[in-house]
């Protein structure tokens, strides 16, 4: 670890990649595996073809006021159409891994009952593809797109979904399971929770904390209802796979070391993180998150059994990261309550860089979180689902975007993971966030993260320099060079 600087690859310098971040890139190991991400309403597009039914997205984007500049997913990316297209500039970027999400309203329209064929059909066509390009495909089941009836029947805060969410694997597993080495049953969890069921910018856009609680064992239930599902299925058909599940951690630091503040700390990292982390490791949840809620009369509906299910061993953790948070425990007033007697918890900017979204940069947060990770939710690999960067992009008449802050961003999150791995947490892959400029939720198409720039009137793609810069980058360590 301690040899000469490696020479800065050519794009590395045109970028200005900090020579410490390129040092410490440089030690990945050569096998470290390499790729991008995307989900399905983010770029699909295609929302009533082939017998796709409504998702909340569908429904949450005709809600006024819901998306910046009133966008709508209904075209997105038009991937659906373009898929061979965007499987060649995967083979292009000489990707180990491609991470996608199937829509569940595609597989089973109504949430429930027998396949939509159809539907099955492009995402065995798209597994085949990468097989083809000698990219390994690493699907999500659910990737934030509830179908829309099932909303409607009660959503995620009713246990019923849970098993939905296990027929609908089992849907799926059956159509290409035997090609798929990872499954990853959701996607950040917390973000559902917190946005779609209690804070209300997400879809469904409800605002109880009653349903959040319910929302968020609920998930849970299904990851383990479904991993169970799959297991039984791979094990009768001798075949074998590795079950992930993929969390948004996210690393808050106090304001100060007063009590409110440090309390501040501990209630976000209970609702965020260990809400999660624990019952998948260790079968419980933690007891002040407990204690939190019920000072809010709300409980997590939990039955005997789930947590066994839900603490099954799992292959690898999946982590997506984009920022830390500072956090205090009173209001600029000073109240350390607000009026309806809740304990304050405010967000105190650092005065860092910041993104497109607002999102303070901060990767030596990133390196800190994964060594905690690696130490307390030991015994499975991670892998960095996610890890991106919106940014202002201003193309040239090409279409093509010198985008060195993107390249900056994803460059000094590459050597946190690094420093992370020296410290001992066994990180075995990293995917950008994202392939494509894409549906950036409730900030609508403004919101660029993509290594490929998408023009959304002609959705013509050009990768950018990030995406040139990325290849360059994977070949090198893949060298040893
Ligand atoms: C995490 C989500 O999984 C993804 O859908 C989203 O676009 C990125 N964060 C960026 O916000």
């Amino acid at each position: 670890p301690n040899g000469p600087a490696p020479e800065l690859g050519s794009l590395a310098a045109l970028a200005g990649v900090s020579p410490a971040s390129a040092l410490r890139i440089a030690q990945l190991p050569r096998d470290f595996r390499w790729g991008a991400a995307t989900s399905g309403y983010q770029i699909e597009g295609a929302v009533a073809e082939d017998g796709r039914g409504p998702s909340v997205w569908d429904t949450f984007c005709r809600v006024p006021g819901a998306i910046d500049n009133g966008d709508i997913g209904d075209l997105a990316c038009d991937h659906y159409h373009r898929m061979p297209e965007d499987v060649a500039l995967i083979k292009e970027l000489d990707l180990d891994v491609y991470r996608f999400s199937v829509a569940w309203p595609r597989v089973q329209p109504g949430g429930r009952g027998p396949a939509n064929a159809a539907g099955l059909d492009f995402y065995e066509r798209l597994v085949d593809a990468l097989l083809e390009a000698g990219v390994d495909p690493w699907p999500t089941l659910f990737h934030w797109d509830t179908p829309q009836e099932l909303e409607d029947a009660g959503g995620w805060p009713n246990r019923d979904t849970a098993y939905r969410f296990a027929d609908y694997a089992e849907l799926v597993y059956n159509r290409f399971g035997d090609r798929v080495r990872t499954w990853t049953t959701l996607n950040e969890p917390s973000v559902v929770t917190t946005h779609g069921y209690l804070g209300g910018v997400h879809a469904p856009g409800r605002t109880s904390l009653a349903d959040a609680a319910a929302a968020a064992h609920h998930q849970l239930l299904g990851h383990g209802l479904a991993g169970q599902r799959m297991r039984e299925l791979a094990a009768s058909a001798g075949n074998d796979f590795k079950l992930a599940v993929t969390l948004n951690l996210g690393p808050a630091t106090p304001a100060s070391d007063t009590p409110e503040d440090l309390d501040a700390v501990r209630r976000a990292d209970a609702m965020n993180n260990r809400m999660y982390l624990d019952p998948l490791w260790y079968k419980r949840y933690p007891t002040d998150l407990i204690a939190d809620l019920e000072a809010e009369g709300v409980s997590i509906p939990v039955q005997d059994g789930d947590l066994e299910i839900i603490g099954a061993p799992i292959d690898s953790l999946g982590v997506n990261f984009y920022f830390g948070q500072q956090l205090s425990g009173r209001t600029e007033d000073g109240a350390t309550h607000d009026a309806q007697g809740r304990p304050v918890s405010r967000h105190v900017l650092q005065g860092l860089p910041q993104t497109h979204m607002g999102w303070e940069i901060m990767p030596h947060d990133f390196a800190s979180l994964l060594i905690r990770v690696g130490r307390e939710y030991p015994g499975v690999p991670v892998y960095i689902t996610e890890n991106g960067a919106a940014f202002d992009d201003k193309p040239d008449e090409t279409g093509y975007v010198h985008d060195a802050d993107r390249v900056g961003y994803i460059a000094d999150h590459l050597a946190a993971v690094a420093e992370a791995r020296e410290q001992g947490t066994d990180i075995q892959g990293y995917f950008v966030w994202s392939l494509l400029d894409n549906f950036e939720w409730a900030f609508g198409f403004d919101k660029r993260f993509g290594i490929i720039r998408v023009d959304f009137e002609t959705f013509k793609r050009t990768p950018k320099l990030s995406a040139r810069w990325f290849t360059e980058t994977l070949r090198q360590v893949r060298a040893g060079s």
